[in-house]
């Protein structure tokens, strides 16, 4: 009895998470079919943040096939900031970088100021950086917590609100915003990670929401698995070949492609569209103990946390 009144009270918004991917697949078709041009990004200036390193260099290194104006990179330390900089320019693209620690809303602000002044508006916006604790709630420190919605949540308001006044003075922009397949879903030893990724996607659906007076600036949403970086090292799925991690190059050409597309929201790989519908029409009690067969609940347990 418990079991049909649970699965009656996840009918509605599961019909609605249903129509919302029918109607999103009917507009990829239309879009496919009516606008298959690439948008080109030859006068665009394109800050990324956590470009140095991760998922971020390989974003800096496909955009830069595109040829844009320029190319800033954020991150905490020089050396792979100043290293992927340079692999940028080789492949002739102008391409400069700025120590900033993107969880300093003062950091922010300054070096935003400096790159306006130096190089111009930005008009493509990659909010990428991230950082990950893999604690449970109660093992974590205040600090690592902060730092989590600093990185993950916090830095995306304070750049996406430095580069909008001139975004929409210009009708003109574009925001990309790395969430996760974690902004639509909870994770063991993720609490913190979780909120502030789903946090990005509360962020993002606003937004779009503001900006629907401006229809030269689009916003997209990008909601990956886990790739096979830094980040997430050492955490283990328990069917790997079921579920393999994703190339960091996977991620950021179909990142770049959704923003040459103007997409609204990915998530990667397609095949996760359908375990978020699956998930969300399953009642609780009958998901866990899936969960837990296919070992979700100990992914984490074997995260490398030295960073
Ligand atoms: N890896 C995954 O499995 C996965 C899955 C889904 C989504 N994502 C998301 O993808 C994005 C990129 O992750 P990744 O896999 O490339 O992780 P990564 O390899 O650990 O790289 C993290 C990046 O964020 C930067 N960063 C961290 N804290 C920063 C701060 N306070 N200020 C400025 N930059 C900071 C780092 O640069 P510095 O160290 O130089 O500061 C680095 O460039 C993140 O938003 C992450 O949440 C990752």
């Amino acid at each position: 009895m418990d079991l049909i009144n649970n699965t009656l009270s996840v009918l509605p918004s599961s019909l609605y998470l249903l129509m919302q991917r029918v109607l999103n697949g009917f507009y990829s078709i239309f879009a496919y079919v009516f606008q298959s041009k690439l948008k080109t990004i030859h006068d665009d200036v394109i800050l990324i943040t956590g470009g140095g390193r991760g998922l971020g260099r390989r974003l800096a290194l496909h955009f830069a096939k595109f040829q844009p104006k320029h190319i800033i990179l954020w991150g905490r330390n020089k050396g792979p900031l100043q290293q992927t900089a340079a692999d940028v320019e080789s492949l002739g693209v102008s391409c400069s970088f700025q120590v900033c620690d993107v969880s300093k809303r003062e950091d922010v602000n300054v070096n935003f100021q400096h790159a306006v002044q130096s190089i111009g508006d930005i008009t493509i916006l990659v909010n990428n950086a991230g950082v990950v604790y893999g604690n449970l709630l109660l093992e974590g420190t205040d600090s690592e917590i902060e730092n989590t919605f600093g990185v993950n949540t916090m830095a995306h308001l304070w750049t996406v609100k430095a580069v909008m006044p001139s975004m929409m003075a210009n009708n003109r922009g574009h925001i990309l915003c790395m969430s996760s397949m974690l902004g639509l879903m909870g994770l063991k030893r993720t609490a913190s990670y979780t909120a502030a990724k789903h946090a990005v996607t509360a962020m993002m659906e606003g937004l779009r929401q503001e900006i629907v007076d401006h229809p030269g600036i689009h916003i997209t949403l990008v909601h990956p698995y886990i790739i096979a970086s830094e980040m997430f090292a050492g955490c283990q799925v328990r069917f790997p070949r079921l579920f393999p991690a994703l190339s960091e190059d996977y991620v950021a050409e179909k990142s770049v492609h959704a923003v040459l597309k103007n997409k609204k929201q990915i998530l990667l790989p397609w095949i996760m569209n359908v375990l978020i519908f699956v998930r969300s029409i399953t009642p609780v009690k009958v998901l866990l103990p899936i969960l837990k067969f296919l070992g979700v609940d100990r992914t984490m347990d074997t995260l490398h946390q030295e960073r």
